[in-house]
């Protein structure tokens, strides 16, 4: 089924999903501040949240469009290794740091044979991805992705198919991955030339089974029995596991949290963890409506209390010591290249498929987003910004070289300034409304104190699209000696964007160094923004 049938799904129930209150998050009324007075942040380095697992800001690559083959594999280009991998690309994961990737779908990995992706490259048969309607010449497979994620430094989230794959097949894949020898399938990956055994430590249990447009979608019932089998065969192959159960795909569905529920009553005690995914739009959502939009990522935080609140009741109900965490393993805004040629490959090899071209204002919902998950970094322990290349994706390519979307620099500040744990920080801002949230937060602020080297990290949004807005940041405990970095993307066009001819369009800018005096620093981050401060304590 096409994603346009995901759409109208999608559709039902936005609102509901959509609506929520900034108040009730944050646990406290935010609507007495007046505008006249500054944003009061109070840092407190006793108080945190959690540690924060490297995983959060992992990302996604999926068999789509040109994701992998011209994004990461294209052995005809001049920018390519020997191993046919784009060298340009994979100098840009590594600075980013991408801490792990998920592979090969989303949709796409519901109708793989992972048997026709391995062995001799001359093998390999040539495959219609009936997900995207798309050629698969299969000459990128486990085996190139475990070889791309060691040069990347990144490590492997692997999805499986449960939509026409079995659980003997997934367990198969496990044995051949991760097995050292002597087995029948540990011995083909050693005859393909791959003696070490990978050792695959993540695995997703199928994707967005709830799905009709999924291949093999199915009842809850029925996929909670699938993955729960799944999981003893691959654990009777490899106990060292962490699973993950497919979760709703977003609150759109008609069986929202429903379908969690029920899928856990049948796996619970063989998972580790439950996916949930979301895009956002600024079209039927909003209305186009920029204030809305830069306050969805309260929606998403929402969601995962609403998941939660499922994971902990089937707890309950079961008396299970142990607690689910949460894989947010696709998030991110998704909704131009969403229609017709956009998610139909037409039976091509690499289509332009999604290929979503992200401006100003789709950084800072990134950025706010970023802000959601590092608040609730105490359940979601994985995450992945779907998808990182050419794809909805932070790094577009062509055959002369990349740019970097406007998504890239919240996403790189989330992965290289997000260390540590996150900080519960107390912040008083005024606050707008917006219909179906009550008082949105002008500014929106998450923290991160990172006691490895002594320093302290705020992301701060600033929603409001008109008025810059004064900070005061009250540290309660110890003050900063100096600022290490400041940063700030900004910009007068919403709708500005990135392209091959003017690639630093939307880019950070240096941000003015705030003083601090005694316990207290002044500044200011302007309307619309997202602002990057990292001191040292
Ligand atoms: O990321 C694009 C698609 O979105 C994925 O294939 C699917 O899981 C989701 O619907």
């Amino acid at each position: 089924m096409s994603t346009t049938s995901r759409r109208r799904f999608l559709q039902q129930a936005s609102s509901a999903g959509v609506a929520c209150s900034a108040s009730l998050l944050f646990g406290r009324s935010l609507s007495a501040h007046p505008a006249s007075e500054p944003v009061r942040i109070y840092v407190d380095s006793k108080r945190t949240i959690a540690p924060i697992d490297r995983n959060l800001f992992g990302s996604f690559l999926e068999h789509l469009g040109r994701a992998i083959y011209e994004g990461i594999s294209d052995p005809g280009s001049k920018l390519s290794d020997s191993n046919g991998f784009r060298k340009d690309v994979m100098e840009e994961i590594r600075q980013l740091g991408v801490p792990i990737v998920r592979y090969p779908g989303g949709n796409f990995v519901s109708g793989y044979n992972w048997l026709d992706g391995v062995g001799p490259k001359q093998d390999r048969p040539r495959v219609l991805d009936r997900a995207w309607n798309s050629l698969n010449s299969n000459q990128f497979g486990t085996n190139e992705f475990l070889a791309w994620c060691k040069a990347v430094g990144t490590e492997p989230l692997m999805g499986l198919n449960l939509g026409t794959g079995t659980p003997e097949q997934a367990a198969d894949l496990v044995e051949y991955c991760n097995i050292p020898n002597g087995t029948r399938w540990s011995d083909l990956r050693r005859k393909h030339g791959i003696s070490e055994p990978y050792k695959i430590q993540r695995w997703c249990l199928g994707n967005e089974m709830d799905g009709p447009w999924q291949i093999g979608h199915m009842s809850a019932a029925d996929y909670g029995m699938k993955a729960a089998d799944a999981a003893r065969q691959m654990r009777d192959v490899d106990p060292s596991l962490k699973l993950v159960a497919c979760g709703s795909s977003g609150p759109g569905m008609p069986t929202y949290l429903e379908w969690d529920r029920e899928v856990l009553e049948h796996c619970y005690e063989y998972v580790d963890g439950l996916s949930l995914h979301r895009y956002f739009d600024n079209a039927e959502t909003t209305g186009g409506d920029s204030a809305k939009f830069l306050a969805l990522n309260l929606s998403m935080e929402r969601q995962i209390a609403e998941t939660v609140a499922v994971c902990d009741l089937v707890r309950g109900r079961k008396r299970s010591p142990k607690k689910l965490w949460l894989s947010f393993d696709e998030w991110n805004v998704w909704y131009r290249e969403r229609h017709g040629d956009a998610v139909n490959g037409h039976g091509k090899m690499a289509p332009h498929l999604l290929e979503e071209i992200y401006n100003l204002e789709d950084a800072l919902l990134v950025g706010g987003l970023i802000n959601s998950l590092v608040r609730n970094s105490d359940r979601v322990k994985l995450a992945c910004l779907a998808q990182l290349v050419n794809v909805i994706a932070p790094i577009m390519t062509n055959a002369d070289g990349l740019f970097r979307q406007t998504i890239y620099y919240p996403y790189s500040w989330g992965l290289q300034f997000a260390r540590g744990a996150a900080l519960n920080l107390l912040v008083e801002s005024s606050t707008y409304e917006v219909p179906g949230f009550e008082h949105v937060p002008h500014v929106d602020v998450a923290g991160t104190l990172n006691s490895g080297d002594g320093s302290v990290s705020l992301f701060i949004l600033n929603r409001d699209l008109s008025k810059a807005h004064e900070l005061e940041i009250n540290w309660e405990d110890h003050a900063p000696t100096r600022v290490l970095n400041a940063s700030v993307l900004t910009g007068d066009d919403l709708k500005a964007s990135n392209s091959f001819q003017t690639p630093q369009k939307v880019a950070p800018q240096t941000f003015a160094k705030p003083a601090v005096t005694g316990s207290r620093t002044k500044s200011e981050v302007p309307a619309r923004s997202y602002t990057l401060l990292q001191w040292s304590m």
